[in-house]
């Protein structure tokens, strides 16, 4: 961290922030670690007595520690509890709505979150089979995927299981519905000339961020201008060195100095 500057990181797992304590432990009253949305971006920052900042960071999804424990739930690689929460305090689980939602919007959800083509039939498998006993874990969930799905599918280039699974996580974090009011509220926090950068992870994302910073910049009132016209994506050798990150698009945009806001 440059000179003097403060850094506020905010997370809603526990697990993540605890992580993050001990390790920037050396840079001791410089860093702020708070547990919250990053849609409460502002409260949170207003808990700490800062109500403006030069940077804001949004690094969305899901961490590498969250899909590699089991316990979590994240992944259909593992065997796990269908939890699914980053917030490990949160209000749903993912077996909570496998086992809960009626079968339309069990499949509306699947369809809209995971762009899953075959989402009517999984929706249907999964009411069979929870009539019978509820799901509990990730593999009683792809159990359950895989019968639903032509065999072709089955042994596709993804994993059958990948777009439910991501539309499941996406529906017990409600991640899509915070990008826009996140983003709108850290611009208002920025000090002219500084910047709010985004980092997705996945199609559905990206297109709120794009979306939403492209209003911000064509509002007659316009408070920023967008650096990037097209995403910035990772190396070739960066994937390679983290094959997770192939999928990442990072946007930025710049607050304009008060004399150009009209
Ligand atoms: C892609 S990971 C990146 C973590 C960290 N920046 C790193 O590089 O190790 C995303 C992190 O953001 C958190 N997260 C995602 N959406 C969030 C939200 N709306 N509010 C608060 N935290 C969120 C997740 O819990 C996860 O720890």
């Amino acid at each position: 961290m440059a000179g003097q500057s403060t850094l506020v990181g905010i997370d809603r797992d526990d697990e993540a922030l605890t992580a993050c304590r001990s390790r920037l432990a050396p840079f001791g009253q410089r860093v702020r670690l708070l547990k919250g949305d990053f849609v409460e971006v502002k409260p949170l920052l207003q808990s700490v007595d800062v109500h403006s900042v030069d940077g804001v960071l949004f690094d969305l999804g899901v961490s590498s520690p969250q899909l590699d424990d089991p316990r979590r739930g994240f992944s259909f690689q593992t065997d796990g509890p269908l939890d699914m929460r980053m917030d490990q305090t949160g209000p749903r689980t993912a077996a909570q709505l496998v086992n809960g939602l009626p079968e339309v919007e069990l499949a509306d959800m699947i369809f809209e979150y995971g762009e899953e083509r075959f989402s009517r039939r999984i929706a249907r498998a999964i009411v069979q089979a929870r009539a019978l006993k509820a799901l509990a874990t990730t593999q009683e969930l792809v159990a359950v995927i895989k019968g639903a799905v032509p065999a072709a599918y089955r042994h596709g280039r993804i994993h059958c299981a990948t777009r439910t699974f991501q539309a499941l996580r996406i529906a017990v974090n409600r991640e899509l519905d915070v990008i826009a009011p996140a983003i709108r509220d850290a611009v208002d926090i920025l000090r002219p000339g500084g910047r709010l950068a985004v980092i997705s992870f996945h199609s559905l994302e990206d297109r709120i961020v794009k979306h939403t910073l492209r209003a911000l910049a064509d509002e007659p009132q316009a408070q920023v201008r967008v650096l990037t016209k097209k995403p910035q994506v990772p190396s070739e050798a960066e994937c390679r060195e983290n094959p997770r990150a192939r999928s990442a698009k990072l946007r930025v945009a710049e607050r304009l100095p008060q004399e150009c806001i009209q």
